[in-house]
């Protein structure tokens, strides 16, 4: 899988990764994962594993925080994020995936965590906010929705992990985090919980189709497991430049989402900086341009759509995988509970 990477691709600051590093990142199972997640996260966690201890967490009491209504969405898709994992090539032999809501130990680390935090701080959470005012829940917030940050610090902190690839968007959920374990190492007298730090991939923000933000709801991402006529549909709806009407005439670049998906996925940097120069000159069509990214994307999909097939033959290992992969992530969130509690001064 790892010729689908070019060097510029990766995100700039993976030489600075330690053996030392414990990441944990993790994904709310409210749908299938899709191109948007591989360039934000999943293709860093792929070039971070076996660098060093790695968990993929599937977030599914965070997803229930915005899905409350649809319980059993979340619930079936909690299977379909392992296997996206599995296909796209992690390997759980170097990294462990695990599931949030049987971890009792992360829900304890949110009911202590929530005394160090006021609604004050959460409020001013710019992702909380954001997505407060996306839902136009005004002052109608679910608790548990307003409180997610609390409980992501939780799963940060319940793995001491020092390392998080996430998206731009998670950023403010890292500081928070910081602050939280401060709190923590102030209580405890001593650094009992690492501070962490946010891995940014290079395309943090990969927009949908039509050039909003990319997401389930609205149909506008390319799912990984999407077939070749999904993909070719998808593209072939991809916002390009209103203004480039003939092939002849010169076109934009910039907002352009098949160059960004170019930029993101097309291994040869080069030709896609030619393509760049030939479209913004005019003599380069749209369908030309659509066609060279439909077989990019292929070539990146196909064996992930294979995988995904082959895993869905044998769900039994598929869970077995989860299961294993929970109990160790059991284990070490207890660990770090018991430092916690006692900070607390709930046990000797
Ligand atoms: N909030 C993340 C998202 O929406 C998912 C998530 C849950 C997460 N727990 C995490 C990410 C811990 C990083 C670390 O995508």
């Amino acid at each position: 899988m790892s010729s689908n990477f070019v060097a510029d691709q990766l995100p700039a600051d993976l030489d600075s990764v330690r053996a030392t590093d414990v990441i944990l990142t993790g994904d709310r199972p409210t749908g299938a994962l899709h191109l948007g997640h591989y360039a934000g996260s999943l293709r860093t966690r792929l070039s971070l594993q076996g660098r060093c201890a790695q968990t993929l967490l599937i977030a599914d009491l965070q997803a229930l925080t915005d899905a409350s209504g649809n319980p059993a969405r979340v619930a079936e898709h909690v299977l379909e994020v392992a296997l996206d994992y599995l296909a796209i090539g992690i390997d759980p032999a170097q990294t462990t995936i695990a599931v949030q809501s049987r971890l009792s130990a992360l829900s304890e680390l949110t009911v202590l965590y929530l005394n160090l935090v006021t609604v004050a701080r959460l409020e001013r959470n710019p992702t909380v906010k954001a997505e407060v005012a996306l839902r136009g829940f005004e002052r109608d917030i679910p608790a548990g929705f307003l409180c997610y940050p609390v409980s992501q610090a939780a799963d940060i902190t319940g793995f001491r992990s020092t390392l998080v690839p996430v998206g731009d968007d998670q950023v403010p959920m890292i500081e928070q985090t910081n602050e939280i374990v401060r709190r923590v190492n102030r209580l405890a007298n001593t650094p009992i919980l690492p501070e962490c730090r946010a891995l940014l991939s290079r395309t943090p923000r990969l927009p949908g189709v039509d050039g909003r933000k990319a997401s389930k709801s609205l149909g506008n991402a390319i799912p990984l497991g999407a077939s070749a006529d999904e993909v070719r549909q998808l593209v072939h709806r991809m916002y390009t430049d209103p203004a480039h009407k003939r092939a002849t005439d010169s076109g934009r670049v910039e907002g352009n989402v098949v160059f960004a998906y170019l930029d993101a996925f097309d291994p040869d940097g080069d030709a896609v900086a030619d393509l760049k120069d030939r479209y913004r000159r005019g003599g380069l069509g749209d369908v030309v341009l659509k066609r060279r990214l439909v077989d990019v994307l292929e070539a990146l999909l196909g064996p992930i759509r294979e995988r995904r097939a082959a895993l869905s033959r044998d769900l039994t290992y598929v869970r077995d995988v989860v299961r294993q992969g929970t109990f160790q992530a059991d284990l070490t969130t207890r660990s770090t509970l018991r430092d916690v509690r006692r900070a607390f001064a709930l046990e000797g």
